[in-house]
């Protein structure tokens, strides 16, 4: 809800309140948790200092004014002067504005925040948007040139949020390839923290989702953007903070045409007093506000992917097989992953050639009639960003690539980008898989993205615009796509999770979380991607065991309760499991059905470590039914003693408390017990000796079923 008194508008989210005066010029008087009533200036506004720096919590800053931290917004004047000043003008309600990029939707209200430096003619409009039913804030940050000239945009942050006080730690997600999203603490001091990916897309190394806490004040901060970005955080001297977030700045230069309007991309903020608060709305916002079209709501089918059950060395046989046996265990959806296409038998040749390997295939088309007519649905993976040096389409046509033509281009995984900033290479794209699509009647389709951006080059592009380019670009084929193909589940990847992120989600509702699937290491994967994004959207396979890329074995149980942290599906060739192991995984599956609405609507939290053990839960919207999954990472042979608390449960509602029927684990638990005792004692892990498989493990998990007691 949005209120005014005098020059001061007041943003009330659920939970929170943001205050803006625009008295001076236009900064925060407040943001935290929900206040009655306006705060008076006087009360909040700190003084300059005694360098006689700016200290007002401005909602951006530019260079060449008293204000000497880390600016948002860094421009080169036609005259070549960098110095800006804008002056506050107006504040409308209004709609959001029109823009290439994906946004969220559905919001409640949106106030357009206008300033003018009328030296340099440019206009700068902030809008700020609350929504009725989530605490997330989204800033869109818009420059306009209403000048005659051009300028240059060296940097746009999307948002600044300066906060007041020490003591805060910047966590961000990093990692790389099969370990994304690691959580990392760092204190912040009076120096810049720098979180930043120039690969191209938002990347494995640096997640854009980042959060600032203190005790009781979470903060968290995502962009929906996939392309690079960079998040930075400063503390001083005089207990103050600024962070900002947005497109990177590292060889960004955009020129900005008379008359010309440059939208950054949208940022969101949230505040909460815990982690599991923040977490909870930011899911909530995720999957209500960035998630959209037709399968926003439904339950995601069962897949079997054959990627690490048979790789590039398959035959039409061979699939059909796998698919059969996919069928008797249960599962809803086979995808043939990569190798279906070209001349494809391994990852040097044919990306661009979206055309049937006939010879392997025996007809893609008639591959996936065979695969429906086992009750199956049929999805291909696709890697439509790309070209190999080896295909038909290179000869053709080289100077799609991503490189000047005279240049042979960096390699990765042996293959270029195609340079999808250009038009013409955006059409073929969407002509390629489009016929693909349609060929194959395909329900489902995974897109991938297995290099990072080098030699970046389009032609009459300049450098310092291309990267952004390129992403507008990747946009405009996604939404042609999906408008086009509404009905089709699209997964996005990119060698598992390098670009997981709300850009991709505003398209593709799900994404390949991780190529590890080592069920120890995939657990903390997961748990660090939770902090920014639910469950819902992260793809989860149970894969062989030894796991292919840690050579660590792990019970086939765990890995079904791990991969029930995502969206749970099988990885692995089943004609190659023992008909025990099938056994098994018909009854995962048919138990994982049961409680599909659970996983899939149910509140997550994530359990902390506490006596050894942690895990995460998922809690039903009415709170009568829950699903834990008890995890202890590293077991010690002789500690038996292993506990975590429940979160989530109604204090008041009395529940049954099942292990789920694990084969590997005989010592059956059932018992009553109150939600307020499982949310303070926790959960004991009984006879973990009884286990036959399990204790031979270092990570150990058991799942529990907690029914309300009518
Ligand atoms: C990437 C993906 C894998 C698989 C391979 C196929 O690595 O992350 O899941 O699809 O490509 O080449």
């Amino acid at each position: 809800m949005l209120r005014r008194k005098g020059t001061c508008y007041k943003f009330d989210t659920p939970h929170t309140s943001l205050v803006i005066d625009t008295g001076k010029n236009a900064e925060i008087l407040y943001y935290g948790p929900t206040i009655r009533s306006q705060p008076e200036y006087s009360i909040v506004r700190p003084e300059l200092d005694w360098a006689g720096n700016g200290m007002a919590r401005s909602l951006f800053s530019s260079y060449g004014s008293t204000d000497f931290r880390e600016c948002g917004i860094k421009l080169v004047l036609a005259d070549g002067s960098s110095a800006t000043h804008f002056v506050f003008k107006k504040v409308k309600k209004v709609p959001r504005p029109e823009t290439e990029l994906p946004f969220s939707y559905g919001e409640e209200d949106t106030l357009r925040f206008e300033f003018l430096d009328e030296y340099a003619k440019l206009r700068l409009c902030l809008y700020y948007t609350i929504f009725a039913d989530t605490d997330v804030i989204s800033v869109v940050t818009e420059l306009t040139n209403v000048g005659k000239k051009s300028v240059h945009i060296r940097k746009i942050s999307s948002l600044q949020l300066d906060l007041w006080g020490d003591g805060f730690t910047f966590s961000t997600f990093d990692g790389s390839w099969g370990i994304e999203r690691q959580r990392h603490d760092s204190l912040v001091t009076s120096q810049l923290f720098v979180n930043e990916s120039r690969t191209g897309t938002s990347s494995p190394f640096h997640n854009p989702f980042v959060m600032l806490s203190r005790e009781n004040e979470v903060y968290s901060f995502n962009l929906v953007y996939s392309g690079n970005h960079k998040e930075t955080v400063e503390g001083n001297a005089c207990h103050q903070v600024r962070f900002l977030s947005g497109i990177s700045d590292s060889f960004f230069d955009w020129e900005l045409g008379a008359g010309e309007t440059f939208v950054a991309p949208e940022a969101v903020m949230l505040f909460a007093k815990t982690e599991d608060e923040n977490t909870r709305e930011m899911h909530k916002f995720v999957s209500e506000h960035i998630v959209r079209g037709r399968n926003k709501k439904k339950v995601r089918p069962i897949l079997v992917n054959n990627w690490e059950g048979t790789y590039f060395n398959f035959t039409h046989d061979r699939i059909l097989e796998i698919a059969k046996k996919s069928a008797d265990m249960g599962a809803e959806l086979f995808v043939l992953d990569d190798g279906w296409f070209g001349k494809r038998d391994d990852d040097t040749t044919s990306l661009g050639d979206w055309f049937d390997y006939a010879e392997k295939t025996g007809g893609i088309a008639t591959l996936a009639e065979e695969v429906r007519a086992l009750g199956l649905k049929f999805g291909l993976w696709v890697e439509p960003e790309m070209i190999s040096p080896k295909s038909e389409l290179y000869e053709k046509h080289p100077e799609y690539a991503m490189k000047p033509l005279k240049v042979d281009g960096t390699l990765m995984r042996n293959q270029l980008m195609l340079n999808i900033a250009d038009k013409t290479v955006q059409n073929y794209i969407v002509r390629a898989i489009s016929k693909v699509i349609s060929d194959t009647k395909a329900s489902y389709v995974k897109w991938d993205h297995n290099r990072y951006m080098t030699d970046p080059y389009g032609k009459d592009i300049q450098s310092g615009e291309y990267a952004h380019r390129c992403v507008l670009g990747l946009y405009s084929i996604l939404r042609r796509l999906t408008e086009k193909f509404p009905f089709v589940l699209f997964e996005s990847c990119s060698s598992g999770g390098g670009r997981f992120d709300l850009g991709m989600f505003s398209y593709m509702p799900q994404t390949w979380t991780s190529d590890n699937t080592d069920a120890r290491e995939r657990y903390d994967i997961q748990r660090g991607t939770s902090y920014g994004y639910p469950p819902s959207t992260m793809g989860a396979h149970v894969t062989a065991s030894p796991n292919h890329q840690s050579g660590h074995a792990s019970p086939l149980e765990t890995r079904f309760n791990i991969a029930c942290g995502g969206l749970m599906g099988y990885e692995l060739d089943p004609t190659k499991c023992s008909e025990e192991e099938i056994s098994i995984i018909q009854k995962q599956i048919k138990f994982y059905q049961k409680y599909r609405d659970v996983f899939f609507e149910g509140t997550f939290y994530r359990l902390d470590p506490k006596d050894g053990g942690e895990g995460f839960m998922f809690v039903s919207p009415d709170q009568t039914q829950a699903i834990v999954v008890g995890v202890v990472k590293n077991k010690v042979t002789a500690r038996t003693n292993y506990r975590f608390t429940l979160k989530g449960l109604n204090p008041a509602f009395n529940y049954s408390v099942r292990t789920r029927e694990q084969a590997n684990y005989q010592g059956e638990l059932s018992y009553v017990a109150g939600g307020d005792l499982l949310m303070q004692t926790g959960l004991q892990m009984q006879n973990i000796f009884s286990d036959t498989e399990n204790r031979f493990n270092s990570i150990y998990s058991r799942m529990y079923v907690l029914k309300r007691l009518s």
